[in-house]
């Protein structure tokens, strides 16, 4: 499977009308996960990168609600950045995938849904343990 089959971008459904624009997201149906945690990042700037982990149980969905940003993931083989500048739009990020997120807009709020309760513990942090734990 390629990384970019691995982190499908999804579209959710636009059910706007003329008063103006609504986007549903309903765990377990446009997400393949029951949502457990909702958290958001804004006021990053365009020189900030985050993330820079991999979760070994949590899987995500990003989506830039305002302005945004880049995504950059990596399997240990591949790597893809995926441009999320729509509110209809986000990225699914399984287990065990690298990500960085970057060139923040000003106006960028980035919505990540999330499968699990927060675990620190479950994050890798250091890219050659993420290798290592990849490879084993
Ligand atoms: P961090 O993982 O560094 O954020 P990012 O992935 O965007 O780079 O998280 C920043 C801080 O917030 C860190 O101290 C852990 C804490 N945190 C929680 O307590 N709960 C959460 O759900 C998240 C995502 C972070």
């Amino acid at each position: 499977m390629t990384l970019r089959e691995k982190c499908p971008v999804l579209y959710f459904s636009d059910l706007g009308d003329e008063r103006g624009k609504l986007v549903v997201i309903e765990g377990g149906q446009a997400i393949p996960f029951e949502i457990k945690r909702v958290f958001y990042i804004y006021d990053s700037d365009s020189a900030v990168v985050r993330g820079q982990h991999a979760n070994r149980e949590s899987e995500f969905v990003l989506i830039n609600v305002a302005g945004k940003s880049k995504v950059r993931i990596k399997d240990g083989n591949e790597e893809i950045v995926v441009e999320l500048n729509k509110p209809m739009m986000g990225v699914y990020i399984p287990k065990m995938i690298w990500k960085d997120m970057c060139e923040f807009s000003k106006d960028s709020v980035l919505l990540v849904l999330a499968s699990t309760h927060y675990d620190g513990n479950e994050y890798i942090r250091d890219y050659y343990e993420y290798l290592k734990e990849i490879n084993s």
